[in-house]
């Protein structure tokens, strides 16, 4: 199996990102692969979530040290108690970096030629956990990706902004890389017993089909995220018998068959999505206004 790098997107915060990152990791060794998680968010959550934070920037093992410095993949990377995940973590160095380079040309590929010029194909996966904003951070991990996939909350305006994001990505895949595969959604923080969710699903899967998106998983809402960034380990481990442990272990499984690194000669169109439709809007329209309500 080559190497496959998929980003986790959304130029929108919030909305499972990292979550799906750190967890899908876990679930991708689950089911046999070796995974290196890049963390390419300077507020670094998903090295917090996994207990590295201090440790690795004490050590220097961090993504933009890896990057500003050149250094080698056995210099920055990080174990974790499992052989078979890896992490380069994140830290503020990173938004120095963005910084920084911002004015070099070909700061874009920084990550792409750091990954071409290591060892990586120890790795089946590597995942690319990103932050939410359309800069020279983003462009970096697209730029170096094969796939990106697109995690969303249940929520009145899915879309929104990602008509920003679809637009800098077709810039990208019309010059830095043309094979840029878009592997579809993930619904996050579902919750199945809501009438508002439920409706919701079925006229997005309607939406999607229509244009042609995949919608990947679907990821139940569930408590034990919140509480699992103190126990420093995904969920995926810690409570593998969870529905929310399966549905991650379940996603792995489908998107496994379609690692195959770069697709030579496969190029693919961005979706054209303008906006969340008005009916998928109009269905949060009922729901009482919870935040941010003055009281006269
Ligand atoms: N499946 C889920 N169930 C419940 N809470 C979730 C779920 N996924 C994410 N969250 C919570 O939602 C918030 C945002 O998730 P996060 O993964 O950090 O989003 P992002 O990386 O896109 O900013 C966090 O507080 C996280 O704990
Ligand atoms: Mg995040």
């Amino acid at each position: 199996m080559k190497t496959s790098i998929i980003a986790i997107t959304n130029q929108k915060g919030g909305v499972g990102k990292t979550a799906t990152t750190v967890n899908g990791a876990a679930a991708f060794t689950e089911i046999g692969l070796k995974v290196l998680l890049i963390d390419l968010d300077y507020q670094a959550n998903a090295t917090s979530y996994l207990g590295l934070k201090h440790k690795a920037k004490q050590k220097g093992r961090t993504a933009s040290q890896a990057l500003l410095k050149d250094l080698p993949l056995d210099r920055v990377v990080s174990t974790t108690s499992n052989p078979n995940l890896d992490v380069i973590a994140g830290d503020m160095g990173l938004s120095k970096l963005s910084r920084e380079k911002i004015l070099d040309p070909g700061a874009a590929m920084l990550l792409k030629q750091w990954l071409e010029s290591n060892s990586i194909s120890k790795y089946d996966i590597i995942l690319i956990d990103t932050h939410p904003s359309l800069d020279l951070l983003f462009q970096m991990a697209m730029t170096a990706s094969h796939y990106y996939l697109v995690p969303m909350f249940a929520e009145a305006d899915p879309f929104d902004g990602l008509e920003y994001m679809f637009n800098e990505i077709s810039q990208i895949k019309m010059g830095l890389n043309k094979q840029l595969f878009f592997l579809g959604l993930v619904i996050t923080k579902f919750d199945k017993a809501n009438a508002t969710h439920k409706k919701f699903l079925s006229l997005l899967e309607d939406f999607c089909k229509e244009h042609k998106i995949k919608i990947r998983g679907i990821i139940p809402d569930s408590k034990a995220v919140a509480s699992s960034s103190s126990l420093q380990k995904p969920l995926v481990w810690s409570n593998p018998k969870l529905p929310i442990a399966k549905s991650h272990i379940q996603l792995a499984r489908e998107l496994k068959p379609e690692m195959k690194g770069v697709r030579m000669g496969r190029t693919q169109k961005t979706p054209a999505i303008v906006e969340t439709p008005e009916h998928i809007v109009a269905l949060f329209d009922e729901e009482p206004v919870s935040r941010n309500v003055e009281v006269f």
